[in-house]
């Protein structure tokens, strides 16, 4: 069986963003049988049903990319208890032109992660919901809620804390055995 395409959804455009350490960490574990991009997403223009009668490039390269994809990893801070504008855009986009929802009937995860304790629970719990409309099937367990952020990378921009990384890892695991499932 050939490798699974894994695209990797960042929530944050952030240079120093520690979503996108973490999800950049986790691209470097990537299992044997996964192949896992990281996927921009702040170059899309924001969702407007009127220019899907002459759709911008980006959003053309980027509902091609998610179509192609055979599982989804997010990466989401939280914002106000929700997820970002720019990741909430980014699922609309895709989601168009009407009848062509492009994340339909693939498994997905959600690493959520935070400067707070809480480890972003409200944001990953709310992106959870547009993915029952979305029909992205979400592996349930583990979940992974990353909390205070800013003390788990040294000054190298690398993740040192090593329950953090050995929790990162058994998660791949799952997700590998669930992205297999389909
Ligand atoms: C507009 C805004 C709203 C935020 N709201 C929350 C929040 O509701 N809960 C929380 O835990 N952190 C909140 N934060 C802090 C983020 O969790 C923190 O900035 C985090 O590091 C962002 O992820 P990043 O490092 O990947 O950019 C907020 C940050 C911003 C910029």
């Amino acid at each position: 069986m050939g490798k699974k395409k894994i695209a990797v959804l960042v929530g944050s455009l952030r240079k120093e963003s520690f979503n996108k350490k973490l999800a950049n960490e986790m691209i470097a574990m990537a299992p044997e049988s996964l192949e896992m991009e990281l996927v921009e997403i702040g170059q899309l223009m924001h969702y407007n049903e009127d220019l899907d009668q002459n759709p911008p490039a980006e959003w053309v390269e980027f509902r091609k990319k998610i179509k192609e994809a055979d599982g989804y990893l997010f990466f989401t801070p939280e914002y106000n208890r929700s997820i970002s504008g720019v990741l909430k855009n980014a699922l609309d986009v895709a989601s168009r032109p009407y009848g062509q929802n492009n994340w339909a009937g693939k498994p997905g995860a959600i690493v959520s992660s935070s400067i707070s304790p809480l480890g972003a629970e409200a944001a990953n719990h709310a992106l959870r919901q547009p993915m029952v409309f979305l029909n992205v099937y979400m592996m349930q367990q583990p979940e992974a809620y990353i909390g205070n952020t800013m003390s788990l990378f040294g000054e190298d921009g690398k993740l040192q804390n090593e329950d953090t990384k050995a929790h990162l890892q058994s998660y791949l695991q799952a997700f590998e055995a669930w992205a297999n499932r389909f």
